[in-house]
C-alpha cells in the first residue's frame, strides 16, 4: 500500500511540476510526431561543420537521434521543464551518445556560439521572441528546421508538408543576412 501511494504521490508531483513549467515556457513537452521527426532526420545536411542546437529538447525525441545521425558533431539540447530533462538525463545513462550534451536551462539565456544548425518544435510567440536573438547571434545562412511553425518574418527556404494532422509541416529557414 505504502509503495502504492509512493508511485501515486511521485506521479501526481511529476505532473503537477510539468504543469508550472507549461505556464513558465508557454509550451508543453509534447513529443515530435513520428513523420516530423523523420522529416527532420532525414533533412539533416551532410557537411556541417560547428554545434547542432535543439532548443527545447522534451524528452529527447529529436536529440537522441539526431545524437545517432551526426556522431561527428556535438548536439546540445536545451530543457527547462524537470521532468523531461530528467528523463532524457536516464536515456542518456543508457544510449551514452558522447556528442550529445544537454542543458536544464532556458535557451534564451545562453550565447549560441558557433552554431550551423538550430532544431525547434516551439510556438510562433516564442519563435518571434527568438527571431532578434538568432538574428544576431547566429551567423546568416545558419541553417533552421522548426516543426510545424512558422517563424514571424522570416521567409522559409522550404516548407516540407506532411500527411499528418499533429505536425503538418516542418519549415526549412537560413538566417538572413543582416541589413544595416
Ligand atoms: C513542443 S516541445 C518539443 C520537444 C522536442 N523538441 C520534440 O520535438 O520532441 C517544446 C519543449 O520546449 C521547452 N521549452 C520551451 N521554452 C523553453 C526555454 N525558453 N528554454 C528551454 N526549454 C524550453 C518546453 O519545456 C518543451 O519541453
Amino acid at each position: 500500500m505504502f509503495f502504492e501511494y509512493s508511485i501515486l504521490g511521485t506521479t501526481l508531483l511529476g505532473v503537477l511540476i510539468s504543469l508550472f513549467y507549461c505556464g513558465v515556457t508557454g509550451i508543453s513537452p509534447i513529443p515530435s510526431s513520428s513523420p516530423s521527426r523523420s522529416c527532420i532526420l532525414e533533412n539533416l545536411p551532410e557537411n556541417l561543420t560547428g554545434n547542432v542546437c535543439e532548443l527545447g529538447a522534451g524528452w529527447g525525441t529529436l536529440a537522441f537521434p539526431m545524437a545517432a545521425a551526426l556522431p561527428d558533431l556535438e548536439i546540445i539540447a536545451f530543457e527547462l521543464s524537470p521532468v523531461p530533462w530528467l528523463f532524457m538525463q536516464l536515456r542518456d545513462k543508457l544510449t551514452r551518445r558522447k556528442n550529445l550534451t544537454i542543458h536544464r536551462r532556458n535557451f534564451f539565456t545562453d550565447k549560441f556560439d558557433d552554431v550551423s544548425l538550430v532544431v525547434c518544435y516551439l510556438h510562433s510567440e516564442c519563435l518571434e521572441k527568438l527571431r532578434p536573438k538568432m538574428e544576431s547571434e547566429l551567423k546568416a545562412g545558419t541553417l533552421v528546421l522548426s516543426n510545424t511553425f512558422e517563424i514571424p518574418g522570416w521567409v522559409p527556404e522550404t516548407i516540407h508538408h506532411l500527411e499528418d494532422s499533429f505536425c503538418p509541416q516542418v519549415y526549412v529557414y537560413r538566417v538572413p543576412s543582416k541589413t544595416v
